[in-house]
């Protein structure tokens, strides 16, 4: 009876497994590009696709084989290109759809696919169907978007938009507004007008009959409105009232997600990654066997530094038990129901040696262990273009060189609250998104090697002297190298079925290790068992592994030196009953 009850189980994990690497995405490693700073070819000071192309042999090395490049469709960019105005072509900045065209296929011929990113929430105000929408509301394009009346000289209602300001714009015609969630030059689409939904199905099967390999989907939880009120309680000094609670998941937005996921992405057995907060008991829904992604970008762990309504002058005093608590929820209730996609930066986030680690420790090893506690988690990982080298959070002189709408708000409304302006620009340190959007950094070469312009579109950080990939490459003890080896360890190694198909078991997961600092788990299969133990603090650290847990602390020491798998120190010591001493920093992969 128990025999067969064990077959009956290996069956069904064997069923499990295969159906796991049919979803080509669950093995990949993805890289993102920011492509207006990536690398710049033409000399103008902005990155563009010829300039991605002249870097593939390098992401080839690095060893990462889907690329997510953020948005590069025609815009008047006022966001970076999430402002689209022809979904159809890539803007002139960035290069000519022959580039994209051969950007795809070289990709391929290097067996990486290419991600592009879908913002499909809003248009820029300069789309054609935005501009025939202004000329007549009342006409078929005027039902593209959302327009309402407002009522004695104001708009609908109070709600802010997420980058400041009402989220309702006159368009100076009697009393008529529409809505826009982001900047008024990026108007909300109206998801309920059923044309809107087949435009946007053909487009999406447009690009995916070119041979991408899938989608990052833009603010994608925005789609459903409930503006059924017109007046919320203010929260803040403007009168205004955070739109999160009636923009978000609303009810409904299931119906147009599906419509959606089986008339594209699902024919095309496409990876899709949505950029959407989903609370766990909703998640099955989302990236569950029939869910609308394949995966979701959780925010409970990168925004963990501010606070819900998002002002990031607001600290929120979070500590490492709490983001561990965050990291460890996030991959347990993933877990329940479909595949992670963890990620530590992208394009919206400051870099994240500055985020986790005191600016004293950011180096080697504080940069290694983070690379290292994000890419032997269980999903797929996501790394953003210069964090395998170690890139940081830039000072600015003042507020003009700040390209982000973002961050100008956000000093503004600081400084509304209250607050000096040597401490605002201290915000934007801390947080802007320009942070993560600076040049890349490949050389000691003028403008880091990113541009042979005078002047670069954003500010070069100086410390590109130190960090950059071309001195990486030649010191085999960098972060460079470190990642590299991640990469492989994922990809090539015997191991890697284990780290990427493999259980996570979070060891103390209420924070019960021997010190509040250290992160640490276990990747374990049927054949193997691997722990990834991290320091997440600047002083030594213990780690005491439960002898039952590991199968005897002998069997654990005596097989220590030679399972050891990776680690940044080269000198790891265990003391006995299997108790691991970790330096400051330390980050150790190993086999018991
Ligand atoms: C999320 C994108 O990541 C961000 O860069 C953009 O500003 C907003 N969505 C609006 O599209």
């Amino acid at each position: 009876m128990e025999d067969r009850m064990e077959n009956k189980n290996e069956m069904t994990r064997s069923r499990k497994e295969a159906a796991d690497r049919a979803d080509w995405w669950k093995s990949a490693v993805v890289y993102q590009i920011y492509p207006k700073s990536f690398q710049d070819s033409s000399g103008n000071g902005f990155g563009d696709i010829r300039g991605i192309l002249s870097r593939l042999d390098y992401l080839t090395w690095l060893g990462v084989n889907v690329l997510w490049i953020c948005p590069i469709y025609r815009s008047p960019m006022v966001d970076n290109g999430y402002d689209i105005a022809d979904y159809y072509h890539v803007d002139p900045s960035f290069g000519t759809d022959e580039d994209l065209d051969e950007l795809i296929r070289e990709a391929e011929k290097r067996g990486m696919k290419i991600l592009m990113d879908l913002v499909v929430n809003h248009t820029s105000d300069q789309h054609a169907w935005f501009q025939e929408a202004l000329k007549d509301p009342e006409g078929p394009y005027g039902k593209y978007y959302i327009f309402r009346k407002g009522k004695d000289g104001k708009a609908p209602d109070n709600l802010r938009s997420y980058f400041g300001g009402s989220a309702w714009e006159p368009v100076g015609r009697g009393d008529l507004y529409y809505f826009h969630a982001f900047a008024k030059e990026q108007p909300d689409l109206n998801w309920e007008n059923e044309a809107v939904r087949e435009e946007i199905s053909r487009m999406v099967n447009y690009w995916l009959d070119k041979g991408i390999g899938g989608f990052r989907i833009d603010a994608i939880g925005n789609i459903k409105k409930n503006l059924t009120r017109s007046y919320y309680e203010p929260d803040g000094e403007d009168g205004l009232a955070y739109a999160g609670a009636w923009i978000q998941n609303q009810p409904g937005i299931e119906d147009f997600l599906r419509e959606l996921d089986e008339k594209t992405f699902r024919p095309h057995n496409s990876m899709t990654v949505a950029e959407v907060g989903v609370p766990a008991e909703r998640l099955e829904d989302f990236i569950g066997e029939n869910g609308f992604f394949r995966m979701v970008f959780d925010f409970s762990y990168t925004d963990i530094d501010v606070p819900e309504t998002a002002e990031w002058y607001v600290p929120t005093g979070w500590t490492v038990k709490d983001f561990r608590n965050n990291l460890f929820r996030s991959q347990l209730d993933t877990r329940k129901v479909g595949w992670a996609a963890p990620y530590l930066e992208n394009h919206d986030q400051p870099r994240s040696l500055n985020k986790y680690i005191p600016e004293e420790d950011i180096g080697y090893y504080s940069a290694s262990m983070l690379g290292t506690l994000f890419l032997c988690l269980r999903g797929t990982p996501f790394i953003y273009q210069g964090q395998e080298i170690g890139m940081t959070n830039i000072r600015m002189d003042s507020l003009a060189d700040y390209d982000d709408v973002a961050s100008v708000d956000q000093y503004h409304r600081a400084v509304q609250h209250g607050i000096s302006r040597e401490e605002a620009m201290e915000a934007l340190y801390r947080r802007s998104r320009d942070n993560g959007r600076i040049p890349m950094q490949w050389s000691g070469k003028r403008n880091a090697g990113f541009s042979e312009n005078e002047k670069t579109w954003l500010k070069v950080n100086p410390n590109y002297l130190n960090i950059n990939v071309e001195k990486e490459m030649e010191e085999p003890e960098s972060v460079l190298h470190f990642y590299r080896k991640l990469i492989a360890l994922r990809r090539e190694s015997e191991y890697a079925d284990t780290l990427v198909y493999g259980e996570l078991v979070p060891i103390c997961p209420e924070g019960g290790a021997e010190s509040e600092d250290v992160i640490a788990y276990f990747r374990e299969d049927a054949g193997r068992r691997l722990l990834v133990a991290c320091n997440f603090g600047g002083k030594e650290q213990k780690l005491s592994l439960d002898a039952a847990v590991v199968n005897g602390a002998d069997a654990a020491l005596q097989m220590r030196e030679k399972q050891m798998i990776l680690d940044n120190y080269g000198k790891t010591r265990w003391e006995k009953d299997g108790i691991l001493c970790l330096h400051p920093y330390e980050c150790v992969i190993c086999e018991l």
